[in-house]
This record gives structure tokens, sequence and C-alpha cells, in this order.
């Protein structure tokens, strides 16, 4: 057996040894987006660093914790705080808070993150829905398959599922909301107008620094996956500020309100 899938195993062991909690849907929270977590009635937290071998996340706004519990009758389990690429981790250690949720029960995935925006249709405040990615991050797919969980050459055609897209969209009256393509880059260093304007002409609509390599993590496991992004400020070049870490945190917290009433609603929905 991999190593990639031994730790995968000793960390489910270790959860299991905390909980015997089985989540049907995940959610793993963004930049600024953690407080959403207070909404969840929490039968057991695990803080990331309790398991051994466990990434864990160094990234401001990340508290770095797991909560387990009922939101809307549902059970699901959050993910206060995620670990990135430009961490310095291993691309397979990024994804394996993900592969841990999937083998604990969740079979839905709920990713959140705040993204600077690109679409004419986005400000700072607002909501994508993200209909589909573009990975400039290495695949996390790549080495040896984990044949335990998932298939060689998975199909990336439906990422972000359709039908929990609808879903969204119906969730989301009265919310400022569009609906477009993330591209993620591995960070950390924010992109520069020239970047922002190839990746306009690409087709993207919002960017970020996590989320694609999850979801590819998440399609390859099984999951059925959601992607939503907090747009926290217009990426670099489409306003008179550059973008900063401040300002990401701050609209992200902002909109935690916003943000809590349409997850709730989707949850209750799914
Ligand atoms: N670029 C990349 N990542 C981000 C941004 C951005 O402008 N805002 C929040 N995360």
């Amino acid at each position: 057996m991999s190593k990639i899938y031994d730790k995968l195993q000793s960390c489910l062991r270790q959860i299991k040894e905390k909980t015997d909690f089985v989540p049907e849907i995940a959610i793993v929270l963004g930049s600024g987006l953690g407080d959403f977590a207070a909404n969840i009635e929490a039968t057991a937290v695990i803080s990331y660093s309790e398991i051994d071998g466990f990434p864990v996340s160094t990234a401001p706004g990340h508290a770095g914790r797991f909560i387990f519990g009922k939101l809307a009758g549902k059970r699901v389990v959050a993910m206060q705080g995620r670990v990135h690429y430009y961490e310095g981790y291993d691309i397979s250690d990024v994804v394996l808070p993900i592969r841990l949720m999937r083998l604990l029960g969740a079979s839905t995935l709920i990713l959140t993150n705040a993204a600077g925006g690109i679409s004419e249709k986005s400000y700072p405040g607002c909501f994508m829905l993200i209909s589909d990615h573009i990975c400039l991050a290495p695949s996390p797919l790549i080495g040896a398959n984990l044949s335990e969980i998932g298939t060689r050459f998975p199909s990336m055609d439906n990422v972000y599922d359709r039908d929990l897209r609808e879903i969204v969209k119906k969730c989301a009256a009265g919310i400022p909301i569009f609906e477009d393509v993330y591209i993620q880059t591995t960070g950390p260093q924010y992109e520069t107008p020239a970047e922002i304007r190839m990746y306009k002409a690409l087709g993207a609509g919002a960017v970020g620094m996590s989320t694609a390599v999850e979801a590819i993590a998440a399609v390859h496991c099984g999951f059925k996956v959601i992607g939503i992004s907090c747009i926290s400020n217009m990426a670099c070049g489409l306003s008179d500020t550059p973008p900063s870490e401040q300002e990401v945190l701050e609209i992200a917290n902002k909109s935690g309100a916003e943000f809590s009433k349409l997850i709730t609603a989707v949850i209750t929905n799914i």
C-alpha cells in the first residue's frame, strides 16, 4: 500500500478514536468564512494538531480544526481552515483532509473560498457559484493511483455538480451571486495585472489559491461537489487598490451573515 494511503488510514483511525460521528455533508470554510461553524450544533471538535501526520494550516484566518455536528437536521463536518499548496506541503497532503472526510462517510462536499473578482459581474462582497475551474497547480492525482478510493483517469466533465448548482441558485434568492469559472494559482503572491488579463481571456471569473485541487481529489474519491467563492476584492489591475490580505479577511468576514444564510439554505435543500 502507498505511503499516502497509509497516512490517510492513520488519520482516519485517530479521528475514529475521538468520535464515531458519521457526516453526510462536508464543508471547507475559506479565509475569513470560518465563523459559519458557530451555526453547527457541535458534538465533537478536533484540532488538526491533535491528529498525528495531519497538515496544520499556517495561513491567516484559518483556525485549523474539524467541527462535527448537526446543521438544519443534517450531519455535517466543517473544516475551519484548510491547507494550501503555497504553505509548502506536498499536494497529496493538501487534499488529505478531503479524502479523509469522504472516508468518514460524507458524500457531498461544499468548498468555499475568498477570491479575487475578474468578471465584470463581480464586486467585493458578492458571491460566485463555481461552474468549472482551471487548475494551474499540480494535479493531486499525480503518482501511483489510490485504487482503493478512485480510478486512474477520472472524468472532470461535471466537477461542480450540475444538479447541486441548480439547488444553490434556488437558495440564493436575494443574495448577490453569479456563476462563473474559478482559476487556481499556486500563490502565495497575488497576480500581476498582465496575468489577470490572461486569466480573463482564458474565461476565468475569479482567481484564488485553493479549491480546484481539492475538487479534483474530491471527484476522484466520489464526492459530489459545490464550490462557492466570496469575492473579497477585485483582482490586481481591476481596481485602484491592489489586493491585500487585510482586505480579503475584512470583506470575507463582513459577508459572513449572507454567506451563512446561503450555506444553511443549501444544506437544508440538499
Ligand atoms: N488573488 C488570489 N487569491 C485571492 C485573491 C486574489 O485577488 N483574493 C482572495 N484570494
